[in-house]
């Protein structure tokens, strides 16, 4: 008896041990050891699946396959055929695929202290009560940024549980992906029919929701938040095809795409980014990480068949026909609709959110590349995924 007692303090000891090189960023790929996720469909990895057949809601269209066909092999509430960018980023941190904050009926919340998301698709960084102010309802959540912060503090005494200096570590050593939030606030008005000069009255507030999260990590621990930007919307299946033959828009000879909208989410991308460099001069010490997705995205939209993209990078693989494969009233998964056989052969996925291989393409340029201000490579020298590129391009 008193042999295995001793054993187990011994193997007791030994977890400790392991537990403190981990909060000590030795393990995991030496950079992070938990990843937190705010945002909409473009990180949600399963949470409005999640929450709407907990509330017994009408399953949403990207609930059913073809969603998730190429990776998971089964719709996970994710907005693609595969992974997301957070997905990518998960692997290249040698992290577990970060698990939705909402559980099954039942479920309990386990192993969340290595990733835990709280993006919910349709998300607005804005209060639905705004929005609903403004005459616009929210067709899919109210899960806005305030909602799911509110969460996250609300999980932090099961993530943290044992004292206010673990939080502080706990949060220290995790990576937080605040956004893509934002665009939401612009897509809902936009296609209720608001103009673009309504929604540029919205910007000051999105990018201070924005920032007043941002600020309220850091003051709770957060040492490592990554900020992205807006992606080209002009560039989207939808609303291409909302403004399909009106003389009111202008187009991007060199891509195609919408230009007075693409000119929008640079204008947030410009204010988000001066928002920012203010939180840096106040926390000098914390890693405020820009994300560029709009010039990353932007890659493959100017050069498609560069990134593999054959089929062009604005037709929307899985649609309900028309010139860019997009129907408002034909979704992805709706029985006339149909999906393109080689999904990696273009860059949109169902009219509003892209492939799995955009995706990727973007992750590279942000995490392995030049779009990310400070370059991420710089915050996390030792990451395993830049240096097995380092070797195989070497060779
Ligand atoms: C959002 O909240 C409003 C007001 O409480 C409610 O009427 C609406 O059904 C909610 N929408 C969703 C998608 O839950
Ligand atoms: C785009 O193409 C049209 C038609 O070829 C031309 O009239 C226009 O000047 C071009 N715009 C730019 C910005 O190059």
């Amino acid at each position: 008896m008193a042999n295995s007692s001793s054993l187990f303090i011994r193997v007791i000891k030994l977890f400790i041990v392991l537990q403190l090189l981990c909060i000590y960023s030795l393990c995991a790929n030496g950079c992070f050891t938990s990843i937190i996720s705010f945002g909409d469909s473009l990180a949600d990895t399963g949470n409005l699946k999640l929450l709407t057949s907990k509330q017994n809601q009408k399953p949403l269209h990207f609930f059913f396959p073809p969603y998730g066909q190429n990776f998971f092999h089964k719709p996970t509430g994710r907005c693609s055929n595969g992974r997301l960018i957070i997905d990518f980023i998960a692997e290249g941190t040698r992290l577990p695929l970060v698990r939705p904050f909402v559980t099954e009926k039942g479920s309990r919340m386990i192993g969340m202290r290595r990733g835990i998301n709280y993006a919910v698709a349709g998300a607005t960084a804005l209060d639905s009560s705004f929005h609903a102010a403004n005459g616009v309802q929210n067709p899919m959540t109210n899960s806005s940024l305030g909602v799911q912060l509110g969460w996250f503090k609300r999980s932090l005494p099961s993530l943290c549980a044992i004292n206010v200096r673990d939080c502080k570590h706990f949060l220290g050593n995790s990576l937080v992906l605040m956004g893509e939030i934002g665009g939401n606030d612009y897509n809902h008005a936009l296609l209720a029919g608001k103009s673009i000069d309504d929604i540029k009255s919205y910007v000051p507030l999105v990018i201070e929701a924005i920032i007043s999260a941002v600020n309220e990590l850091i003051d709770i621990g957060a040492k490592t938040l990554i900020i992205p930007g807006n992606l080209p919307i002009g560039c989207s299946a939808v609303y291409l095809t909302n403004y399909y033959g009106s003389q009111t828009v202008n187009y991007d000879n060199s891509t195609g795409c919408i230009m007075q909208l693409n000119e929008f989410s640079e204008y947030h991308n410009e204010q988000l980014k001066i928002a920012l460099d203010q939180v840096r001069q106040l926390h000098p010490d914390i890693n405020v990480i820009y994300a560029d997705y709009y010039n990353a995205a932007m890659q493959f939209y100017m050069s498609p068949v560069k990134y593999g993209f054959t089929n062009g990078a604005l037709r929307a693989c899985c649609g309900g026909g028309g010139p860019f494969n997009y129907d408002a009233s034909i979704a992805c998964s709706d029985l006339s609709s149909s999906v393109c056989v080689h999904p990696n052969t273009y860059a949109n996925w169902d009219g509003l959110h892209l492939t799995e291989a955009a995706y990727k393409v973007i992750y590279k340029s942000l995490f392995q590349g030049k779009y990310t201000t400070p370059q991420f490579n710089s915050v996390c020298a030792s990451s395993m995924m830049q240096k097995r590129d380092r070797i195989s391009s070497s060779m």
